[in-house]
């Protein structure tokens, strides 16, 4: 698979491309369906009650649609959105402006919270607790602390590494959500939304194609619903059939499961390198040379959750479904030898 699949959006076209496809409404968005119900309930009440609504965290691997519930939170509950990150927000000034133009009632969004520097979060949790700021003036021995009041706010905060945040950033909020990765029907639903905004004319069959093998991932189905009408383009064909849907998923070179160049590195890594395993999460990150937490955090998920790769307490194992689908000989004593026959 072509790596920038998974990746956050950095080039501009492929930016205006997701916002195009990006649910404004909590009822247009698709899956997810505990998160929508809750939210949906949080919502009301709050609005019911003229206040701001509670702090919300959302993690999850990318691509989910941790960015897009923040704007539909924000479109739901009638507020201006202001939107920041971690990295953006070097020093505890850059927040403190932020903080004190924010609109009553309004929502800040930082993405990747996770990488706030300690001064920045020593900011935000009085904040976050008592919607106060408290400002040094001055400098020297002339310098004090002013106290100022914010209007009540609501921060949302995502991050894909939920491991990494502070306990005390953890604790200030009163919602917390983790992102699973989508059903195949769910996904097959978002990627017939996306062709009917986009005006393709895409089968059913070739919509569940292509939403078997987005890794569960709603970004990565709208990334290769964009590239296969493509190559029905360079066809010359008007309609997106099964045939050229799986000829143009072929050419990207994205196998049945959707798995990418990284999932496939992991799993071969075990099987050879480590007889299968088990090893530890930080010699196989050493060996791959990827950071662990990484692999914790936006690969292992996916591969625990489909059965590629076990979690034992000596290590990983790679299952006898990786060893099929990887084309190695399945041994005996591998996890799920007797199971999943079907070669999958
Ligand atoms: N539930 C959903 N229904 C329909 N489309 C979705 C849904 N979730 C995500 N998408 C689509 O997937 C794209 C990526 O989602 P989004 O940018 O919100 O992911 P993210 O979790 O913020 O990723 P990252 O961690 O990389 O920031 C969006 O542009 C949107 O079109
Ligand atoms: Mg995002």
């Amino acid at each position: 698979m072509p790596d920038n699949l998974l990746q956050s959006t950095r080039n501009p076209e492929d930016a205006r491309f997701e916002e195009g496809l990006r649910p404004r409404l909590l009822d247009e968005y698709v899956g997810q369906a505990k998160i929508t119900e809750n939210l949906a309930v949080f919502i009301a009440a709050a609005r019911a009650r003229a206040e701001s609504l509670d702090h919300v965290l959302f993690f999850g691997p990318p691509g989910l649609g941790k960015t897009t519930l923040a704007h539909i939170v924000a479109n739901e509950m009638g507020v201006p959105l202001q939107i920041t990150s971690g990295p953006v927000l070097e020093r505890a000034g850059d927040l403190a402006a932020i903080l004190t133009n924010i609109a009553p009632g309004g929502v800040l969004f930082v993405d990747e919270i996770h990488r706030l520097g300690p001064a920045v979060a020593e900011i935000l949790y009085p904040a976050m607790e008592d919607f106060s700021l408290d400002l040094v003036v001055g400098t020297g021995p002339a310098a004090r602390t002013m106290r100022l009041t914010l209007p009540r706010f609501t921060l949302i905060g995502a991050t894909t590494r939920a491991g990494l945040l502070p306990a005390p950033l953890r604790d200030r909020f009163g919602i917390v959500h983790r992102l699973d990765f989508y059903e195949s029907a769910s996904l097959s639903h978002i990627v017939r939304r996306s062709s009917g905004l986009l005006a393709i004319d895409l089968d059913d069959d070739s919509a569940e194609e292509i939403a078997r093998r987005s890794r569960g991932t709603p970004r990565i189905a709208n990334r290769l619903l964009r590239r296969v009408r493509d190559f029905a383009h360079a066809r010359g064909e008007r309609r997106v059939t099964l045939e050229t849907a799986r000829f143009g998923l072929e050419r990207l070179e994205v196998d049945a499961f959707g798995l990418d160049e990284l999932d496939r590195r992991l799993l071969v890594t075990v099987i050879e390198q480590y007889a299968g395993g088990p090893v530890g999460l930080k010699a196989l990150a050493a060996t791959l040379g990827e950071d662990q937490g990484t692999l914790e955090d936006i690969y292992e998920p996916y591969l625990l959750q489909t059965g590629f790769l076990q979690r034992t307490p000596r290590g990983r194992v790679a299952t006898a479904r990786a060893r099929r689908h990887l084309g190695y000989p399945v041994e005996a004593g591998t996890p799920g030898e007797l199971f999943d026959a079907e070669g999958g």
